[in-house]
């Protein structure tokens, strides 16, 4: 069981957080988790997982799983595979990487059999609703547009739509992401009922990425 609330840091394909790049943020997030006792895990490229898995003990996410099985899927992201390199989970749906809604069950499925913990992505509080069908681990609340913004977030521009997504998720924890850049966010995200945060720009194009999450954790850790 994940402990929440939790802080999950995505590297997406930046090249601050790619390769051996990766691994250092990968270290400082490890780093911080013990130090603070904060849940803290991280979702990595598929290609980086099983170097990272191997030198951390935070909890590592896939950014995506294909919904296949073992056999003839040649170049597609295999849950078990992913499982194997040792991740322990996976997010699935991300608004970068959409999947169409049979896609979507079926990957859901796919990550379950392979023992996946499962983080189906949601950009709108219906999406959220729709998405509580699949039964993941956590769903995560990112409005597309807001994401990689610097200047305002979901928390400062959508504090209605956390809340209710919130209600919509029941008891199902909802993460919330996109735009997630000050103390302030991480206070009123987790007022309104989060989780947790799935946050990209903020850590890994930080000048000083431990820094940026030590404040943020310590946000996390007041509650
Ligand atoms: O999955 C995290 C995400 O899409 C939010 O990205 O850059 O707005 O923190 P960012």
């Amino acid at each position: 069981m994940l402990e929440t609330p939790i802080w999950i840091t995505n590297f997406k394909n930046y090249e601050s957080a790619i390769g051996h790049s990766a691994l250092e943020l990968a270290r400082i997030h490890e780093r911080v988790a013990r130090e603070t006792g904060v849940s803290i895990g991280i979702a990595v490229s598929a290609m980086d997982i099983f170097r990272i898995a191997k030198e951390v003990s935070i909890p590592v996410f896939a950014q995506h799983v294909d919904p296949i099985d073992y056999g003839k899927c040649t170049g597609y992201i295999l849950p078990q595979g992913v499982k194997k390199a040792g991740a322990i989970g996976t997010l699935l749906n991300h608004s970068e990487r959409r999947l169409p809604w049979e896609d979507l069950e079926n990957a859901v499925c796919c990550a379950q059999k392979a023992t996946l913990k499962r983080i189906v992505c949601a950009e709108n509080p219906e999406e959220v609703e729709k998405f509580v069908d699949l039964d993941p681990d956590f769903l995560a609340f990112e409005p597309p547009e807001l994401i990689g913004s610097t200047k305002a977030s979901v928390a400062s521009s959508k504090p209605e739509s956390i809340k209710k997504s919130v209600l919509l998720a029941g008891k199902i924890p909802l993460l919330v992401g996109a735009g997630i850049n000050s103390v302030e966010d991480v206070e009123v995200s987790l007022r309104l009922g989060a989780k947790g945060f799935l946050v990209a720009t903020a850590i890994t194009k930080a000048v000083d990425p431990e820094q940026a999450l030590r404040l943020f954790v310590k946000a996390m850790k007041k509650r």
